[in-house]
Order: structure tokens, then sequence, then C-alpha cells
């Protein structure tokens, strides 16, 4: 043995540098698993492992492949590893190099046929599904678009086969409902920047490309409350780009399609009559240069931007949401007179941010913000939010009954 290799020896031998890599992995190892444990009340809201839909359910079958095979190869490589280490290692009694072999044909062949079998398993049924998951998105029973926004996500509900064929006309943002056991189409557009729409629960990740429309096909399989969020880094706030689907039966998906339609409209500064709908303090012009409410043209929108309606969220049936600012606020009154006074600090870089709070164009007076907040809190639909599971009301007392299928588009209020 030359001194050199006797030096290595020695001092690989001193710094025990594999021992060290080894409790070190699998101390971060142990840390991961920790970790991913926790959460909010034990809820897994971006699971993967528990999929309500079949898309969901396709992309787990393959995921359970591709593990089961993984831990076949992982245990064959590491006994083979083992066996070996052992059975041919160095003895006392060894004094001569045992024979060096170079090359081995057979052996080679086997380790390219196993490798390209296990591929080829993977590779079939993968293909299956994917040209599967491609011909469901063009051959859906509702039409949904979607908007990648920063940071926010705009929701339209389009055609819908069950009403013949009919827009349902609703345009909504981060909290979206669906009904359960229909196809859902959500077709991603953006004119900004890439998105990921991803919903763990119920899809794979579909990239949102400007200039490029991606569908996703999702039939839900079970009711109940998803999370989304937005899996691809698209500026400051992308942590904030959060959505939640709640998935319903029929009927209370359409009820909620009704709820939409008879949601208050605003005009201008007059105050409906006969509602409990407030006046809209005069500042409120301000907010309808970016947002709408019910589907109103308004006057101030700015030009040029038809596929995409508004700069800001839909306000119809705001204070119905959970969350506002793509679930990063719980809708409370407080908080929402908090962000209509600054929202910069709240969401730094948004959009809105930029025009309202201190020292920009527009300030509101906590006196002002509280006035809106009061004006937003009373635009609610005659009777209160529908609710359902998982689905913030105002008044649940006064829920109004869930109406039958058919949806009456006389219900859409006129621009
Ligand atoms: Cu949008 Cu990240």
């Amino acid at each position: 043995m030359d001194e050199r290799r006797q030096e290595r020896q020695k001092s690989s031998g001193e710094k025990r540098g594999i021992p060290r890599l080894l409790s070190w992995g699998s101390l971060s190892l142990f840390a991961v698993m920790i970790l991913s444990a926790c959460g909010p009340s034990g809820e897994k809201p971006y699971t993967t492992l528990s999929p309500a839909s079949e898309t969901a359910d396709d992309i787990h079958s393959l995921y359970k492949l591709v593990f089961w095979l993984s831990l076949i190869v992982f245990v064959g490589v590491q006994f083979a590893l083992v066996y070996l280490s052992l059975r041919y290692r160095r003895k006392k009694s060894d004094t001569k190099r045992p024979p060096q072999v170079h090359g081995n044909k057979r052996l080679e062949l086997l380790w390219t046929i196993i490798p390209a079998v296990v591929l080829l398993v993977l590779l079939v049924p993968t293909l299956n599904i994917l040209f599967d998951q491609d011909a469901r998105a063009n051959e859906g029973s509702l039409q949904v678009d979607v908007y990648g926004k920063q940071w926010w996500w705009e929701f339209d509900l389009g055609e819908d086969t069950v009403q013949g064929g009919q827009d349902l006309d609703v345009t909504t943002a981060n909290e979206i409902v669906i009904p359960v056991g229909r196809n859902t189409v959500f077709n991603l557009y953006s004119n900004n920047v890439i998105h990921s729409f991803w919903i763990p629960q119920l899809s794979g990740k579909l990239d949102v490309i400007p200039g490029h429309v991606n569908s996703i096909s999702i039939t839900p399989t079970e009711t109940g409350t998803f999370y989304g969020e937005c899996a691809e880094f698209c500026g400051a706030q992308h942590a904030w780009m959060r959505f939640k689907i709640t998935v319903v039966e029929e009927d209370e998906f359409y009820a909620w399609v009704n709820n939409w339609r008879t949601s208050p409209a605003i005009s201008a500064q007059e105050q409906p009559e006969g509602s409990s709908v407030i006046q809209a303090p005069q500042k409120f012009s301000v907010c309808l240069s970016c947002h709408t409410y019910n589907g109103a043209e308004n006057a101030n929108a700015l030009s040029g931007i038809d596929a995409f309606s508004t700069y800001g969220p839909d306000l119809t049936m705001l204070v119905c949401r959970e969350t506002f600012a793509a679930g990063m606020m719980e809708m409370t009154h407080e908080n929402l007179v908090q962000w209509l006074m600054d929202p910069d600090s709240i969401k730094p870089g948004n959009y809105m941010g930029t025009m309202i709070g201190p020292g920009k164009a527009v300030e509101l007076t906590q006196a002002e913000a509280e006035e809106m907040a009061d004006f937003l809190f009373s635009m609610v639909p005659e009777g209160g939010c529908t609710t359902a599971d998982g689905w913030n009301t105002t008044d649940t007392a006064a829920t109004p009954a869930v109406e039958s299928t058919p949806v009456s588009t006389e219900a859409t209020p006129a621009a």
C-alpha cells in the first residue's frame, strides 16, 4: 500500500466522515417527519395522499406505482450492497489482490434490461393517464375560466351543459363553488406572468401561461372544502395566492349561483329600495376604477382588458367569502377596515397598495374605512349568504331555501 493511500485512510478514519453524514442525514429526515406531522389542528389541506377527484385519483395511482417500484429497487440494491460487502470483504488471511475483472457482458445486459423494464412499467400507465386526462379536458360539463393575477385568482363560471349550454356568467375571486360528480374544466389564462394552478386533493399542477390556454379536468368524487395555491413563483406575494374550492351537491351549487345572481347590484350612489343595503360611501367610486360588482360594467373600467374583466377581484358576495387578499386575511369587519386603510402594509407589493394608503393617491380615515366596510358588509344577497359546510355566512338563520336546478337568467341584474 503506498503512503498516500495510507494517509487518506488515516484521515478519513479520524474524521469518521460517513457515519457523521449518516447521523446528520437521519436527524434531518427525522426533523422533516416531525415538521410534516405538524399543521393546523391536524388538518392537511395540501396533502396529495387523500385524492377527492378522478384526476387526483389517477395521479395518486401513479404515485403508488412509483413508490412501490422504487421501494423494491431500493431494498434490492441495499440488500445486494450489504451482502456483497460482507461476503467479499478483505479478511486478515488474505495476502494477495483478488483477480481484477474488466467488463462482464451478462451483468451489463442485466443492469440495462432491468431498469428499462422498470421504466416501461411506469411509462405505459403514465401515458395512458396523460391522454385520458387530456380527453376529459375536452369534454367538460361545466366550464370555468381561471385568470391568474398578481396575486389572486379570478374565476368565471361559463358554459353549463346541465343548463343546456347556458353561460352561467358568474365571476368571483379566490373562492369558488362547484358541483360534485360533474366534469368541471378549468381553462387557465394569464395576462401577466406564469402561475401554476394546484389543488393537491383535486388535481395535479398545471401552469398558467400568458398567451396559451391550458385546460384541466376535475371531477370531484366527494363533497367538502379543498384548498389550492399557486405553485409557480410569480412575484413578491406568490405565497399569498391561495384559493378555496367548495364541492357541494348539484342543488346547493345552483343555490349558490342563484344567490350570486340575486346579490344586490350597486347603482352609482343610490340606495337600492327596500333592501338592507346601505348607501355607498362617496369614495366607493375610487374602488370602481379597478373593481366591479355583480357583473355591472363600471364606467371607470380601463379599456382593452375584455378578457380580464377586472383589475381587482369582483366584489359580488365579497363578505360571503371566508377570507380576502387570496387567503391572507380572515373576512371580518375589523380586518377589512385595516386592509382599506393600508393594504400595502398587509400585503406588500399588491396593486391596491400603490393607490390607497398613507401617503398614496387616496387616503382613507378610520371613519371612512369603517363606513366602507359597513357598506360592503351590507352588500349580501337577501337573507344572507348561502351556506354549506365550511362556507362563510353572515346570517345563517335567514338562509334562503335551496332553489331547484334551473337557473333563471332573468335574475341577472342589468348592468
Ligand atoms: Cu402566482 Cu405564484
